[in-house]
């Protein structure tokens, strides 16, 4: 396998081939997505709804991303693997976001680590990044900061919020992020980032005028069946699929069906 690397995103954007990103929280689905030659693996904090059950992604730990994300790291031969610092691990100075982003590096084997926010987390990016850290940024629907906004709903609509994401954009640019999330504005803002960069900008919610996408795997497959937002495009619809089957295990079970004569010893 090749690698992907922070350089082969870059030069895909050059060539105008679009990025393909997805999340995975464990070997057993990163192994699948890696083998589907998925561009991108985000150990993406939304593990904290995903796979712990929270409403929001506040609650994960940098531990937890940590576990998260060496079990990713483990299945993933050819995707670049990019973790999420969660809530908490590097807002409050650029130490505290370094020291965190340092432990995900070494303690998980990742390969970049992804932030959320602009102007506010200046300091911290480019601290992480003058360390040799490559840095995802995270603009738009930003949902640490949910309390703030107090809707998952779609952002930048307004003049003000767009020219600050614009503002931020550029920034992150400046100081040297590899890639840029933005999450849930709208489709003509994004295409217009996305080409007055030179690093590739990943939408999710954002249209198709950016140079890649990114979706929650549990979301594509339809493991999650709550979460229905008009950028979700379902490609299974697992939830039924698996609930079917083990629905069959159960009967079988009950019924003495299972295990029969050649699945025993
Ligand atoms: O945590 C996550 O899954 C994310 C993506 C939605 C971009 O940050
Ligand atoms: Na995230």
């Amino acid at each position: 396998y090749k690698r992907v690397t922070v350089k082969s995103l870059i030069e895909m954007k050059q060539t105008g081939e679009k990025i393909s990103m997805l999340t995975a929280y464990d070997y057993s689905m990163a192994k699948i997505v890696d083998a589907a030659q998925v561009d991108v693996i985000l150990v993406g904090d939304s593990a904290s709804n995903v796979i712990a059950g929270h409403e929001t992604t506040l609650p994960i730990t940098l531990d937890q991303m940590i576990y998260h994300a060496s079990s990713v790291v483990r299945a993933a031969k050819r995707a670049l693997v990019v973790v999420d610092i969660p809530f908490g691990s590097y807002q409050s100075d650029s130490k505290e976001a370094l020291r965190s982003a340092i432990r995900i590096m070494k303690e998980s084997g990742g390969h970049a680590v992804k932030v959320e926010g602009g102007e506010e987390i200046k300091d911290s990016v480019k601290r992480i990044i003058q360390a040799g850290i490559p840095v995802m940024g995270h603009l738009g629907l930003t949902p640490q900061s949910i309390y703030k906004f107090g809707t998952y709903t779609v952002r930048a609509k307004e003049e003000a919020e767009a020219e600050k994401l614009k503002r931020d954009a550029k920034m992150l640019e400046k100081i040297g992020c590899f890639a840029l999330v933005l999450e849930k504005i709208p489709a003509q803002l994004a295409e217009e980032v996305a080409a007055s960069l030179t690093i590739p900008v990943i939408g999710i919610g954002a249209g198709g005028g950016v140079d890649g996408q990114v979706l929650v795997v549990h979301d594509l497959l339809g493991m999650t069946h709550e979460f229905n937002p008009r950028f979700l495009r379902r490609y299974m619809n697992l939830y039924d699929e698996m609930g079917k089957a083990i629905g069959q295990y159960v009967d079988d079970v009950k019924s003495r069906d299972f295990p029969n004569e050649s699945e025993q010893y």
